[in-house]
């Protein structure tokens, strides 16, 4: 039996850790195995490249060495976390993956989506989401999030520009048109409960 891979994606401060909680209870309650992670991260590997990239202070990369970074750590990831949870059958959350790469690396800072699918074919075997949940929401309301969650202390890429922030958002929405196979494309206004009931309608699980 193979399992479902399920993916948060969307700006900073959209929800997606807190749906992808909700969404982990809601399996669960139903006898599932459930595996949440997120990225960069998920592993012991991956979490040493999450802290020299979002690190505030320390050594800086070009975006393409960034990019590089990125997918050194999913491939980590993918390898030693994500397809053998797979194989078992379990149900994976994760909170960011491939998508964050395209929409950062790329929309935001400039580099090829071939280039970034390159990345992913040869660190990841090109390995994608069942269902690409992207969690949308008002700009200014998501700047409150962050600032309500993590009382202004920006990481890295967090703390880029607004304008930066906008290209990433759009770019989000571009795949996602380009794919409605495999994007849910969810408006993250009002209460977790609310946007968790959108959720699992949208992935089939309500
Ligand atoms: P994190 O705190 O996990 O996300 P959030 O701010 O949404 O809670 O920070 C991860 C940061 O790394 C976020 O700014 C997006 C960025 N990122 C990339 O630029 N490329 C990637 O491939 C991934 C996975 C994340």
């Amino acid at each position: 039996m193979s399992g479902r891979f399920i993916v948060f994606e969307g700006g900073e401060g959209v929800g997606k850790s807190t749906q992808s909680q909700l969404l982990a209870k809601a399996l669960r309650a139903r006898g599932l195995e459930v595996v949440t992670t997120r990225e960069p991260g998920g592993t012991p590997g991956a979490e040493a490249i999450r802290a020299l990239v979002l690190a505030s202070v320390g050594p800086t990369w070009s975006v393409r060495a960034e990019a590089l970074l990125f997918a050194a750590a999913r491939a980590d990831h993918v390898e030693t976390l994500i397809r053998p949870a797979l194989a078992r059958g379990a149900w994976v959350l994760c909170d960011r993956y491939l998508d964050s790469s395209r929409a950062y690396q790329g929309g935001g800072s400039g580099l090829q989506d071939a280039d970034i699918m390159a990345l992913h074919r040869i660190g990841s075997e090109a390995l994608l989401p069942d269902v690409t949940v992207l969690l949308t929401l008002d700009p200014a309301e998501a700047a409150a999030r962050v600032e309500r969650r993590d009382e202004g202390a920006l990481d890295r890429i967090g703390g880029r520009a607004a304008d930066y922030h906008a290209r990433v958002a759009a770019a989000f929405l571009r795949y996602a048109a380009e794919d409605p196979a495999r994007f849910a494309v969810i408006a993250a206004e009002g209460a977790p409960e609310a946007v968790h009931a959108r959720v699992l309608a949208a992935i089939g699980a309500a």
